[in-house]
């Protein structure tokens, strides 16, 4: 949420600057803008907008080798050029950038203003640069220790000033931070698509670290000013994972990688007949004493935890509980030693999870964290991990993260139920090889009907997505995907739920998405079909293949690949995700970059 960048080297910060904002611009697109140190000053532009705006002004404008840059997701103040980052102390000499919320600002401004600092913005950031300049004194760090001591709440921040030409400082709690480590030159992000063109070896801030960036040095202080050895880290993905590679859009990219991602998230996770999950480091002992999970995750993670919920509790017989992060943290949980406490995030950084997963902790759980990102708070911070291996998921809506948390769930709940001496269905383990093949498949298959399914949506901005246990999982992340990109509403509803209020709300041909792949209650799936289809509603249902029978209740199929009902998830929602795509498409939004959201949500 909101990009970061910084640069100190000997080529042109601005061009820098403005290239990895652009990599970073899924973080935030309310406005962007960069300070640089130009001809002996800190020098600003920031424009209200996309990045465009801005890279048209600076083009050309700067020779500068030292700069920072940020791309803005509003929390604080409205979009406008002015609530925009940098920002500036009263000298303007010192120039902030900052991820993240600062909790008490309106109290550290109201002093400031006594003291006589005046204030250009509406936003928290800004009393950030004021503090370090009512603290200076010709040392950077001691200012920048002594701010820091004031803030409350989240932030990754990155500095410049006027009387340190040759140096850029950052800082971060709460909200992540990674240091691109070059040769003559250094970087700083708050993510690596941001860097990753320029080095591959990072060293990613911890929570209370305090970096000082010179073009040939890094330096990590604590917060006491020692110094912290901090090892370098290779990033294993390369820079064409971050482009779009001649699809029209990352979201597009990231669906048709889903067979590749699935293929990495099993490598080497079988051992003949068996799941082996060696990295995971849990014990048989210690999964003995757990009596209850909880699952806790936020949007498309959390709808991949509750095919998680099903496995654990179908197949394991183990109590579970599952929570959307920002509810779980402020309801006291049951939660003690014997819970395990599963947290799922593409990001790891999401703050509402990574606050639920500490809290768990402090009541004494372990945390297993399925994640898509190594570095990131959550999987440094839990005690076991399961990572997920997608690449980096540029587009906001969330697809092949979702597919390999899927992934990630059935692999943890078969090496469970080994660690257990349960009994695991043999068909689930030959089924899961088979899965990145059976994703292509469907990828082929849906491809030539996306005109026919989207049809139906025409003129409509309601639609319904329907199914009973795991279908109805998937419609949870089907009707998610359509909301957010093609701004249509879609509800999503237990099938057999429907004739208790909703389906007041079928009238002649609204859209109804109708999952019905699960055999055991098929039957009742489609007597709720036919609730629907008496009531005028247009229905487009995905079965399995073998279904001829569907095509007599509803009005249109997709067709996935034969598989156990437990699989059916993990292939019955790229359809949904294909089709809200080509909705979106067709309906000429912004498909990675919809509107108020931005990826990785690091505030309250
Ligand atoms: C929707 C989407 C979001 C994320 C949610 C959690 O397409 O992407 O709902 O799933 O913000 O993010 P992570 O997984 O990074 O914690």
């Amino acid at each position: 949420m909101c990009g970061i960048v910084g640069y100190i080297g000997p080529k042109k910060a601005s061009e820098i600057l403005v290239d990895g904002l652009a990599k970073l611009e899924y973080r935030g697109y309310d406005s962007a803008g960069i300070a640089v140190l130009e001809g002996g000053k800190v020098v600003m532009d920031k424009k209200e907008g996309r990045l465009k705006k801005l890279a048209d002004i600076v083009e050309g404008k700067f020779s500068a080798n030292v700069g920072i840059g940020h791309t803005r997701w509003a929390t604080h103040g409205k979009p406008s050029d002015e609530n925009s980052h940098p920002h500036f102390d009263c000298s303007k000499k010192i120039a902030v950038v900052h991820n993240g919320i600062i909790e008490n600002f309106h109290q550290l401004k109201e002093e400031l203003k006594e003291d006589g600092h005046q204030f250009d913005s509406e936003t928290d950031t800004e009393v950030i640069p004021h503090l370090i300049e009512e603290y200076y004194n010709g040392d950077m760090l001691e200012a920048l220790q002594k701010t820091i001591k004031r803030l409350d709440g989240s932030y990754a921040l990155v500095v410049i000033n006027q009387d340190k030409p040759e140096e850029i400082f950052c800082a971060r709690k709460d909200s992540p931070l990674v240091i691109g480590v070059g040769q003559g030159e250094n970087f700083v992000a708050s993510d690596i698509p941001a860097i990753i063109q320029h080095t591959k070896e990072t060293i990613i801030l911890d929570d209370g670290e305090i970096a000082k960036i010179t073009k040939d040095a890094v330096e990590i202080m604590d917060l006491p000013g020692n110094n912290v050895e901090k090892e370098i880290l290779k990033v294993d993905w390369d820079a064409d994972s971050a482009e779009k590679e001649g699809f029209d859009h990352f979201m597009l990219k990231e669906i048709y990688e889903q067979p590749t991602a699935l293929r990495n998230t099993l490598k080497d996770k079988f051992e003949g007949d068996k799941v082996n999950l060696p990295d995971l480091n849990i014990d048989s002992e210690y999964l003995k004493g757990v009596n209850k999970i909880a699952i806790v995750a936020c949007g498309t993670a959390w709808h991949a935890g509750l095919v998680g919920k099903h496995l654990f509790e179908t197949l394991l017989r183990i109590p579970v509980e599952i929570d959307i992060a920002s509810e779980f943290r402020y309801r006291n949980p049951l939660v003690d030693e014997k819970t395990l406490v599963i947290v799922v995030s593409q990001s790891g950084e999401t703050a509402d999870t990574l606050a639920a997963m500490r809290d768990s902790q402090k009541k004494g759980a372990k945390v297993l964290a399925v994640t898509n990102n190594k570095g990131s708070s959550i999987a440094r911070e839990s005690e076991f991990i399961f990572h997920t291996i997608a690449g980096p998921e540029i587009a906001v809506a969330s697809t092949k993260a979702y597919t390999t948390q899927l992934m990630g769930f059935y692999l943890i709940t078969l090496y469970f139920g080994q660690l257990l001496g349960k009994e695991m269905p043999k068909e689930l383990y030959d089924g899961l090889k088979e899965i990145p093949v059976l994703a292509d498949k469907v990828l082929q298959n849906t491809k030539d009907q996306l005109d026919k399914i989207t049809a139906p949506f025409d003129g409509w901005d309601n639609s319904f997505f329907i199914g009973r246990g795991m279908d109805w999982y998937v419609s949870q992340e089907g009707s998610l995907k359509l909301k957010e990109i093609s701004y249509i509403h879609a509800e999503a509803y237990a099938a057999g739920e429907l004739k208790h209020g909703t389906l007041a709300l079928i009238e002649q041909d609204i859209p109804v998405v109708a999952v019905a792949t699960q055999q055991d209650i098929y039957d009742k799936t489609v007597s709720n079909i036919k609730e629907v289809k008496a009531r005028g509603g247009y229905v487009i249902a995905v079965v399995q293949e073998g279904d001829e029978d569907i095509t007599h209740s509803v009005d249109e199929v997709i067709k996935i690949p034969k598989v156990p009902s437990l699989l059916t998830p993990i292939l019955s929602v790229i359809p949904l995700q294909l089709l809200s795509y080509k909705e979106a498409v067709k309906r000429g939004q912004d498909v990675d970059k919809p509107r108020n959201l931005a990826k990785s949500v690091t505030v309250e």
